[in-house]
Protein backbone atom coordinates (compact mmCIF):
# COMPACT_ATOMS: atom_id res chain seq x y z
CA UNK A 1 0.00 0.00 0.00
CA UNK A 2 1.01 3.59 -0.34
CA UNK A 3 0.55 6.27 2.22
CA UNK A 4 -0.38 10.12 0.86
CA UNK A 5 1.54 12.54 3.05
CA UNK A 6 5.05 12.10 4.10
CA UNK A 7 4.40 14.01 7.10
CA UNK A 8 4.50 13.18 11.05
CA UNK A 9 1.07 12.13 10.79
CA UNK A 10 2.37 9.94 7.57
CA UNK A 11 4.64 8.26 9.81
CA UNK A 12 2.11 7.63 13.11
CA UNK A 13 0.22 6.26 9.96
CA UNK A 14 2.93 3.87 8.74
CA UNK A 15 3.47 2.23 11.85
CA UNK A 16 -0.41 1.49 11.83
CA UNK A 17 -0.42 0.48 8.76
CA UNK A 18 3.03 -2.16 9.64
CA UNK A 19 1.02 -3.35 12.71
CA UNK A 20 -1.68 -3.99 10.77
CA UNK A 21 0.04 -6.47 8.19
CA UNK A 22 0.24 -3.98 5.33
CA UNK A 23 3.25 -3.57 3.18
CA UNK A 24 4.09 -0.41 2.74
CA UNK A 25 5.44 0.32 -1.11
CA UNK A 26 6.10 4.26 -0.59
CA UNK A 27 5.23 7.66 0.31
CA UNK A 28 3.55 10.05 -2.11
CA UNK A 29 4.02 13.68 -1.55
CA UNK A 30 4.33 16.87 -3.57
CA UNK A 31 6.89 18.56 -1.65
CA UNK A 32 10.21 17.55 -3.58
CA UNK A 33 12.62 18.15 -1.02
CA UNK A 34 11.24 14.93 0.77
CA UNK A 35 13.63 12.21 -0.19
CA UNK A 36 12.47 9.29 2.41
CA UNK A 37 10.37 9.04 5.70
CA UNK A 38 11.21 6.32 7.96
CA UNK A 39 12.53 3.57 5.51
CA UNK A 40 10.21 4.46 2.81
CA UNK A 41 11.05 6.30 -0.15
CA UNK A 42 8.55 9.24 -1.27
CA UNK A 43 7.13 9.03 -4.24
CA UNK A 44 6.61 12.92 -6.07
CA UNK A 45 4.04 11.81 -8.76
CA UNK A 46 0.82 9.36 -8.31
CA UNK A 47 1.59 5.89 -9.52
CA UNK A 48 -0.43 5.30 -12.82
CA UNK A 49 -2.12 2.30 -11.68
CA UNK A 50 -4.36 1.35 -9.91
CA UNK A 51 -3.00 1.51 -5.88
CA UNK A 52 -4.49 0.64 -2.14
CA UNK A 53 -3.98 4.15 -0.13
CA UNK A 54 -4.43 5.94 2.81
CA UNK A 55 -4.27 9.79 2.77
CA UNK A 56 -1.78 10.30 5.83
CA UNK A 57 -2.49 14.40 5.96
CA UNK A 58 -4.02 15.82 9.10
CA UNK A 59 -5.87 18.41 7.42
CA UNK A 60 -9.40 17.49 6.68
CA UNK A 61 -9.89 19.97 3.83
CA UNK A 62 -6.53 18.84 1.96
CA UNK A 63 -7.81 15.19 2.24
CA UNK A 64 -11.56 16.05 0.91
CA UNK A 65 -9.35 18.24 -2.51
CA UNK A 66 -7.57 14.85 -2.80
CA UNK A 67 -10.67 12.46 -2.70
CA UNK A 68 -12.43 14.82 -5.03
CA UNK A 69 -9.53 14.40 -7.86
CA UNK A 70 -10.43 10.99 -9.01
CA UNK A 71 -7.22 8.85 -8.71
CA UNK A 72 -7.75 5.65 -9.14
CA UNK A 73 -7.49 4.95 -5.65
CA UNK A 74 -8.33 1.81 -3.61
CA UNK A 75 -8.68 3.26 -0.13
CA UNK A 76 -7.63 1.19 3.00
CA UNK A 77 -9.48 1.53 6.51
CA UNK A 78 -6.65 1.10 8.97
CA UNK A 79 -7.22 0.35 12.80
CA UNK A 80 -4.28 -0.26 15.43
CA UNK A 81 -4.50 -3.72 17.03
CA UNK A 82 -4.34 -1.91 20.25
CA UNK A 83 -7.74 0.02 19.45
CA UNK A 84 -10.66 -1.06 21.22
CA UNK A 85 -13.39 -0.99 18.33
CA UNK A 86 -17.27 -2.81 19.20
CA UNK A 87 -18.08 -4.89 16.28
CA UNK A 88 -21.21 -3.11 15.97
CA UNK A 89 -19.30 0.00 14.87
CA UNK A 90 -19.07 1.12 11.08
CA UNK A 91 -15.90 3.18 9.77
CA UNK A 92 -16.27 3.85 6.35
CA UNK A 93 -12.86 3.97 4.44
CA UNK A 94 -9.77 5.50 4.43
CA UNK A 95 -10.50 6.08 8.12
CA UNK A 96 -7.97 5.45 10.42
CA UNK A 97 -7.68 4.58 14.04
CA UNK A 98 -4.93 4.74 16.38
CA UNK A 99 -3.17 3.30 19.27
CA UNK A 100 -5.46 3.57 22.23
CA UNK A 101 -8.88 5.14 20.82
CA UNK A 102 -11.95 2.98 22.15
CA UNK A 103 -15.42 3.24 20.15
CA UNK A 104 -18.44 2.15 21.57
CA UNK A 105 -21.02 0.24 20.17
CA UNK A 106 -23.61 1.56 17.38
CA UNK A 107 -20.81 4.13 16.23
CA UNK A 108 -21.06 5.29 12.63
CA UNK A 109 -17.78 6.91 11.25
CA UNK A 110 -17.47 8.20 7.97
CA UNK A 111 -14.90 8.06 5.22
CA UNK A 112 -11.67 9.37 5.46
CA UNK A 113 -12.11 10.29 9.51
CA UNK A 114 -9.23 10.54 11.83
CA UNK A 115 -9.76 9.25 15.67
CA UNK A 116 -6.12 9.75 17.11
CA UNK A 117 -4.30 8.25 20.12
CA UNK A 118 -6.65 7.53 23.06
CA UNK A 119 -9.94 9.30 21.55
CA UNK A 120 -12.85 8.20 22.88
CA UNK A 121 -16.52 7.88 21.05
CA UNK A 122 -19.51 6.66 23.13
CA UNK A 123 -22.30 4.93 21.51
CA UNK A 124 -24.75 5.80 18.89
CA UNK A 125 -21.86 8.87 17.85
CA UNK A 126 -22.39 9.47 13.81
CA UNK A 127 -19.31 11.41 12.27
CA UNK A 128 -19.08 12.56 8.87
CA UNK A 129 -16.81 12.11 6.42
CA UNK A 130 -13.14 14.07 7.18
CA UNK A 131 -13.53 14.69 10.66
CA UNK A 132 -10.75 14.43 13.11
CA UNK A 133 -11.03 13.17 16.64
CA UNK A 134 -7.96 14.56 18.79
CA UNK A 135 -5.52 12.62 20.88
CA UNK A 136 -7.41 12.53 24.37
CA UNK A 137 -10.68 14.01 22.92
CA UNK A 138 -14.02 12.31 23.89
CA UNK A 139 -17.57 12.17 22.88
CA UNK A 140 -20.26 11.30 25.07
CA UNK A 141 -23.07 8.78 23.85
CA UNK A 142 -25.05 10.12 20.72
CA UNK A 143 -22.89 13.01 19.69
CA UNK A 144 -23.22 13.83 15.97
CA UNK A 145 -20.40 15.78 14.12
CA UNK A 146 -20.44 17.07 10.67
CA UNK A 147 -18.47 17.03 8.03
CA UNK A 148 -14.90 17.94 8.08
CA UNK A 149 -14.89 19.16 11.50
CA UNK A 150 -11.62 18.89 14.01
CA UNK A 151 -12.17 18.35 17.90
CA UNK A 152 -9.30 19.28 19.38
CA UNK A 153 -6.91 17.70 21.54
CA UNK A 154 -8.02 16.76 24.77
CA UNK A 155 -11.70 18.23 24.14
CA UNK A 156 -15.28 16.69 25.80
CA UNK A 157 -18.37 16.79 24.24
CA UNK A 158 -21.29 15.99 26.48
CA UNK A 159 -23.58 13.45 24.87
CA UNK A 160 -26.24 14.23 22.88
CA UNK A 161 -24.94 17.44 21.06
CA UNK A 162 -24.83 18.36 17.41
CA UNK A 163 -21.53 19.90 16.32
CA UNK A 164 -21.97 20.98 12.28
CA UNK A 165 -20.09 20.95 9.46
CA UNK A 166 -16.44 22.31 9.03
CA UNK A 167 -16.04 23.49 12.75
CA UNK A 168 -12.85 23.88 14.76
CA UNK A 169 -12.92 22.45 18.64
CA UNK A 170 -10.19 24.25 20.55
CA UNK A 171 -7.82 22.19 22.20
CA UNK A 172 -9.51 21.28 25.80
CA UNK A 173 -12.83 23.12 25.01
CA UNK A 174 -15.81 21.09 26.72
CA UNK A 175 -18.64 21.57 24.65
CA UNK A 176 -22.36 21.68 26.39
CA UNK A 177 -24.31 23.03 23.40
CA UNK A 178 -24.59 22.50 20.19
CA UNK A 179 -22.17 23.97 17.26
CA UNK A 180 -23.43 25.43 14.16
CA UNK A 181 -21.43 24.67 10.90
CA UNK A 182 -18.51 26.39 10.29
CA UNK A 183 -17.55 27.97 13.92
CA UNK A 184 -14.36 27.76 16.23
CA UNK A 185 -15.30 27.49 19.76
CA UNK A 186 -12.87 27.72 22.83
CA UNK A 187 -13.17 27.16 26.15
CA UNK A 188 -15.36 25.95 29.32
CA UNK A 189 -17.85 26.11 28.43
CA UNK A 190 -17.33 26.19 24.90
CA UNK A 191 -18.27 29.82 23.27
CA UNK A 192 -17.75 30.21 19.73
CA UNK A 193 -15.14 33.07 18.77
CA UNK A 194 -15.26 32.20 14.80
CA UNK A 195 -17.96 31.73 12.69
CA UNK A 196 -18.95 32.78 8.85
CA UNK A 197 -22.65 32.74 9.67
CA UNK A 198 -22.74 34.50 12.82
CA UNK A 199 -20.21 36.98 11.26
CA UNK A 200 -17.87 36.94 14.38
C1 LIG B 1 -8.99 26.96 18.65
C2 LIG B 1 -7.78 27.23 17.78
C3 LIG B 1 -8.01 26.60 16.40
C4 LIG B 1 -7.71 28.73 17.62
O1 LIG B 1 -6.68 29.07 16.76
P1 LIG B 1 -6.70 30.51 16.05
O2 LIG B 1 -7.90 30.58 15.16
O3 LIG B 1 -5.36 30.70 15.42
O4 LIG B 1 -6.98 31.51 17.23
P2 LIG B 1 -5.97 32.38 18.12
O5 LIG B 1 -4.75 31.59 18.48
O6 LIG B 1 -5.78 33.69 17.40
O7 LIG B 1 -6.78 32.61 19.45
C5 LIG B 1 -7.95 33.42 19.50
C6 LIG B 1 -8.34 33.57 20.95
O8 LIG B 1 -8.81 32.29 21.45
C7 LIG B 1 -8.00 31.85 22.55
N1 LIG B 1 -7.79 30.42 22.38
C8 LIG B 1 -7.25 29.80 21.31
N2 LIG B 1 -7.27 28.47 21.48
C9 LIG B 1 -7.84 28.25 22.68
C10 LIG B 1 -8.14 27.07 23.40
N3 LIG B 1 -7.87 25.87 22.89
N4 LIG B 1 -8.75 27.20 24.61
C11 LIG B 1 -9.03 28.43 25.12
N5 LIG B 1 -8.76 29.58 24.46
C12 LIG B 1 -8.18 29.49 23.27
C13 LIG B 1 -6.70 32.64 22.42
O9 LIG B 1 -6.06 32.76 23.69
C14 LIG B 1 -7.20 33.95 21.88
O10 LIG B 1 -7.77 34.69 22.94
P3 LIG B 1 -7.66 36.31 23.00
O11 LIG B 1 -8.39 36.80 21.75
O12 LIG B 1 -8.35 36.65 24.28
O13 LIG B 1 -6.21 36.62 22.97
C15 LIG B 1 -6.47 26.63 18.36
O14 LIG B 1 -5.95 27.42 19.40
C16 LIG B 1 -6.66 25.21 18.87
O15 LIG B 1 -6.98 24.95 20.04
N6 LIG B 1 -6.45 24.26 17.96
C17 LIG B 1 -6.55 22.83 18.24
C18 LIG B 1 -5.17 22.18 18.02
C19 LIG B 1 -5.22 20.71 18.25
O16 LIG B 1 -6.01 20.18 19.00
N7 LIG B 1 -4.37 20.01 17.55
C20 LIG B 1 -4.35 18.55 17.63
C21 LIG B 1 -3.58 18.00 16.48
S1 LIG B 1 -3.54 16.26 16.51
Amino acid sequence: MYLYGASGHGKVAAEIAEASGYVIEAYIDENPMKEKVLSYPVLHEIPPHDIEILISIGNNRIRKRIVNQDYPFNYVTLTHPRAIISKRVKLGEGTIVMPGATINASVRIGKHCIINTNASVDHDCILDDFVHISPNAALGGNVQVGEGTHIGIGASVIQGITIGKWCTIGAGAIIINDVPDECTVVGNPGKVIKSKSLKI
